[in-house]
């Protein structure tokens, strides 16, 4: 059994890659929905349906545990996957988000007013103030939708950055840390360090941790997982800019196969 890795697009790679990079050993299989993506802008109900496809395709194909890297999966569906979906499909696999750990890493860096940059659906469901209220009721949380951050980052425009990034932390400042809610902002963290003034929390130096600690601590999915060191990724739509993100994300030429979900 595998690993599996969703994001509704390519830019879960960088998860991907820091996850794969932790735990070499084990075998995974990528999915991006290029064929949908950008998910940052649909509905809740939506957002479930393609998430709900997603993982069709991944358990379908031997994952144990499937990880949500998409932040606007993980806010709108995590919680409905794991509460119905799972119960009645796949009752013995797992369906893991990043919004937790993110939340528990700004919980450690024990800040008391944090921010948030995330796409529009992730600031509007309110997972990440529910989820921050929940684990550290004492803090304050400043959210801000990034809308433009990843059509400029996917279209290889990071020339055009620094003032759209700068007029999204802008209401920010004033937080000590600053949670990147969105697969894609992992890409420009180094961006972003300098020009937010407090601690930055990167899901890609977060989650493989995480992760590492959940397997730990779970040897009943752990003792399914084989540990070949296989990698597949599989995308919805297929095209050479496609190939030319992944190659730019992953640092090395990898080979996209085309699926239907
Ligand atoms: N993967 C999405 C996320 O992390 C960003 C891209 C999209 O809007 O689909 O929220």
């Amino acid at each position: 059994m595998r690993i599996g890795v969703f994001d509704s697009g390519l830019g879960g790679l960088g998860i991907a890659r820091a996850i794969m990079e932790r735990l070499p050993e084990y075998d995974y299989l990528y999915l991006g929905d290029t064929k949908r993506v950008p998910y940052g802008n649909r509905s809740q109900q939506t957002i479930h349906e393609f998430t709900a496809q997603a993982l069709n395709f991944l358990f379908g194909n031997e994952c144990q545990i499937i990880i949500l890297a998409c932040n606007t999966a993980s806010a709108e569906s995590l919680r409905k996957s794991q509460q119905e979906y799972l119960p009645q499909n796949y009752p013995d696999r797992r369906v893991l988000g990043v919004i937790i750990p993110a939340v528990e890493a700004a919980a450690e860096a024990a800040e008391r007013k944090v921010g948030v940059i995330a796409t529009a659906s992730t600031i509007e469901s309110g997972a990440y103030l529910r989820e921050l209220n929940r684990q550290c009721p004492r803090f304050e949380v400043v959210q801000n939708p990034a809308p433009l951050l990843v059509p400029v980052i996917e279209n290889d425009g990071l020339k055009y950055l620094e003032p759209i990034l700068a007029d999204y932390l802008e209401p920010l400042q004033t937080c000590k840390s600053l949670i990147l809610g969105c697969t894609h902002y992992c890409l420009i963290k180094e961006q972003v360090r300098k020009l937010f003034r407090g601690t930055v929390i990167s899901q890609d130096e977060v989650v493989p941790e995480k992760l590492a600690d959940y397997l730990a601590r779970h040897p009943e999915h752990d003792g399914k997982l084989a540990k070949r060191g296989q990698r597949r990724y599989c995308v919805t739509d297929l095209t050479g800019s496609y190939r030319r993100f992944a190659h730019r994300l992953m640092d090395q030429e990898i080979e996209l196969e085309l699926v239907a979900l």
